[in-house]
């Protein structure tokens, strides 16, 4: 008898019309290609990986919309029309009337910390971005993590885990008082939690409580489109509401936003600041001069703000972002059908492994993450990032290395770029590293840079 369609399952809402050959490699170039990078995935060279789940971050394809955008750049220096069409669209989408571009992500994370903060200032946030987190050290400020207790657990199913928790909040604000905060950090969602969401409603609560204690509320609004997705699946009263009308929602509760374009926007390169603050604008606007460009270009081509312009159109649309999550889901589900640990619930961007309990024989001064992460290249040319005690990088006053509770292996997944056969590539040499874990041995670092040295650190097998 024929077998019965007991399910209908979902597809992208695009199909391909340009390719870009990937050259398949050996297990045997692979060991050399990983010794050579010093087992540090981010030295590999690109040539070297078959698929590349790295990062979400400018790896993106861009429809025909955008690469017609890029055809229209205005070139010119001062006043481009494409500065003008992003802005537009950065107050139709994001709300806020005051905007300066920047070349990525962290440079305008680099402006607003040296706008905001006093040497000796404190910043709570929820968990921590590695740039983040560094520009606001560089212009003298004290990180200080006030995410619930929930997000460091990698198997707790809260659905918000990247929520502030207002004790905490409170906590460092009784401790040092109010006038050494000025901003609260927040991100939705969560990258280091594993794309783990904040909700309305703890937004909501963080604003009025900020607003109470005259501190300001700034956004990390890179991923914001997921982030206002999963509110609009999971938060009670915003089923029928749209992802653009969510997002415009979560912004109007901030002074300003920083935003990587390089994620959401779907382009290769880009970054912005806005505000509803007419003096940090000002600033903004002015430091952009010194450190980036003219502030109607910011370090960027004419064409790059018209591909971000047409990316803003394009990320809110709801079949676009369920099709992005719906791979991420995937691959996911593929792994627990495995029972391979990894981050729960499953997040926006990327699947992540993990690597304390998987190489649970392995000390953390071994770096689980580090080495799972070289294991699956080695094995299939699979190319993830370390999440754990790598890129947690050393505490500030006492020169040892943090200890995050989570140890992870991030597989982030560039939009609109693989097929599901490449995930069932993905999860089937996870599956097969998993089950070898045992004979696993760890890494010692070598080589370590000063700032971010996930980026550059080396490392040797150890015997
Ligand atoms: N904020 C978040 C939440 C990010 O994920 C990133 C970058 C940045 C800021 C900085 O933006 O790279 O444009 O300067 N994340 C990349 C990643 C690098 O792989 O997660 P950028």
């Amino acid at each position: 008898m024929a077998k019965k369609i007991l399910k209908r399952s979902w597809a992208e809402n695009f199909k391909i019309k340009v390719v870009e050959p990937i050259k398949m490699t050996t297990k045997q170039s692979r060991e050399k290609a990983a010794k050579e990078a010093g087992y540090n995935t981010f030295l590999l060279k690109s040539e070297d990986v078959y698929i590349d789940l790295l990062t979400d971050s400018g790896t993106n394809a861009m429809s025909d919309y955008q690469w017609a955008g890029m055809m229209i750049g205005d070139e010119a220096y001062a006043g481009s029309k494409n500065f003008y069409n992003l802005w537009n669209n950065v107050k139709k989408y994001y709300g806020f009337p005051y905007f300066v571009p920047t070349h990525q992500g962290r440079a305008a994370e680099h402006l607003v910390s040296k706008i905001l903060i006093k040497p000796g200032d404190f910043i709570p946030g929820n968990m921590y971005f590695t740039t983040t987190r560094l520009h606001q050290e560089l212009a003298g400020a004290t990180f200080v993590d006030v995410i619930i207790d929930e997000a460091h657990d990698a198997q707790n199913l809260h659905p918000f885990k990247g929520n502030i928790d207002l004790k905490k909040l409170d906590k460092l604000v009784k401790e040092v008082g109010a006038d050494k905060i000025p901003y609260v950090s927040m991100a939705a969602p969560v990258n280091m939690a594993g794309g783990q969401p904040v909700s309305m409603a703890n937004i909501v609560e963080v604003y009025e409580y900020c607003k109470k204690h005259k501190i300001k509320l700034w956004l990390d609004a890179t991923r914001a489109t997921e982030n206002a997705y999963f509110i609009k699946l999971r938060e009670k009263g915003y089923q029928d509401k749209t992802v653009a009308e969510i997002l415009k929602e979560m912004c109007k509760y901030f002074e300003g936003i920083w935003v990587s374009a390089k994620k959401d926007l779907m382009v290769n390169i880009g970054g912005f600041l806005a505000t509803r603050n007419r003096s940090v604008y000002l600033e903004a606007r002015n430091l952009c001069v010194v450190y980036e460009g003219l502030h109607t270009y910011g370090g960027l081509a004419g064409r790059d703000m018209e591909a971000m312009a047409r990316g803003i159109e394009e990320m809110v649309d709801f079949d676009t972002i369920h099709a992005r999550i719906g791979q991420v889901e995937y691959l996911g589900k593929k792994l627990l059908e495995y029972n391979v640990p990894i981050v729960l619930p499953i997040g926006g961007h990327g699947v992540f492994l993990d690597a304390k309990k998987i190489l649970s024989h392995l000390k953390q001064t071994e770096f689980p993450a580090q080495t799972l992460a070289n294991e699956i290249y080695v094995d299939s040319g699979v190319r993830g990032m370390e999440r754990g005690i790598v890129s947690s990088g050393r505490n500030k006053v006492t020169g040892d290395h943090n200890y995050p509770k989570l140890e992870l292996v991030r597989l982030t997944f560039p939009r609109r770029v693989y097929t599901q056969a490449h995930l069932d590539v993905t999860h089937e040499s996870i599956v097969s590293v998993y089950e070898d874990r045992k004979k696993v041995k760890g890494l010692k670092m070598v080589f370590e840079p000063k700032y971010l040295r996930f980026f550059q650190a080396r490392f040797e097998k150890l015997k």
